[in-house]
């Protein structure tokens, strides 16, 4: 603590958190847009956090990205996440595999020695083959455990970034231009002041899903991203943010 009040960084925690309207925000000293150190630290911040929450025969639902990789690899094991299955958030969302959902899931739960389950639902799917998948009692008994996760962590992401790593249709990407978009998180598009201008269609948590989890942990940092972690988390809304303090710094200063 003594560290962090030296470079103020109580304060600004504080002072997102109100600016935010989120339970807790933790900010990790450093911009991970210049440094990959910073991304781990973030994910160590998240690895600590996981483990103080943590109850027995919990399920934790994660998202997946670069930031959600980094919490990965910064899990270790632990007694309290022994009983924790470890699940992803959504179906593909059209991410490489390294960085998909499910992938970030078996690999924290490897790490944290713990249990996994996977959800296996292809991205970019017609309404209709999503309607008949949903009926099958697999996937139902699948969405039902994602469903009852009390922690859900996922990271936030710049919208035209997500778009173009998706490889979304020039139409798409002249929609979110148009309406605004800044801020994406579990497939939804956020303009700047938290409205939702198009949600990718895939299997799994909806925000009102989010709304009944006890802990949604967000993690985002870089002052790239500071527009979008604004969008995205008053909506997401009441939960913790883990960011760094170039990401806290820039929010701030566009108050
Ligand atoms: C994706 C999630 O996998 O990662 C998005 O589906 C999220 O919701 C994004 O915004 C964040 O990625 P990164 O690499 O910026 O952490």
């Amino acid at each position: 603590p003594l560290i962090k009040d030296l470079f103020g960084l109580t304060d600004l925690e504080n002072h997102l958190a109100t600016h935010l309207r989120l339970k807790r925000v933790i900010v990790v000293p450093g911009d991970s847009d210049r440094s990959d150190w910073v991304k781990k630290e973030m994910g160590r911040a998240v690895a600590r956090l996981l483990k103080a929450i943590s109850r027995s025969n919990q399920v934790v639902a994660v998202a997946g990205g670069t930031t959600l990789a980094a919490v990965a690899e910064m899990m270790t094991a632990s007694s309290s996440l022994k009983t924790t299955t470890f699940v992803p958030a959504r179906g593909g969302l059209g991410e490489v595999v390294e960085l998909e959902a499910n992938t970030i899931a078996s690999l924290m739960a490897t790490k944290a020695g713990g249990n996994y389950r996977l959800l296996h639902v292809p991205d970019q799917l017609s309404d209709a083959a999503r309607e008949t998948l949903m009926k099958e009692p697999r996937i139902q008994e699948m969405m039902e455990l994602v469903r009852s996760a009390c922690i859900v962590v996922h990271g936030i992401g710049d919208a035209k970034a997500m778009a173009e790593r998706r490889k979304s249709s020039p139409e798409l990407l002249a929609h979110l231009e148009q309406e605004g978009a800044v801020g994406e998180a579990f497939g939804y598009y956020f303009a700047r002041d938290g409205r939702i201008v198009h949600y990718g269609r895939s299997i799994g948590l909806t925000l009102e899903d989010l709304a009944r989890a006890h802990n949604v942990i967000a993690v985002a940092g870089g002052s790239g991203k500071a527009e979008s972690i604004a969008a995205v988390c008053p909506v997401v809304g009441g939960g913790t943010l883990i960011t760094d303090e170039s990401a806290a710094r820039a929010i701030l200063s566009d108050v």
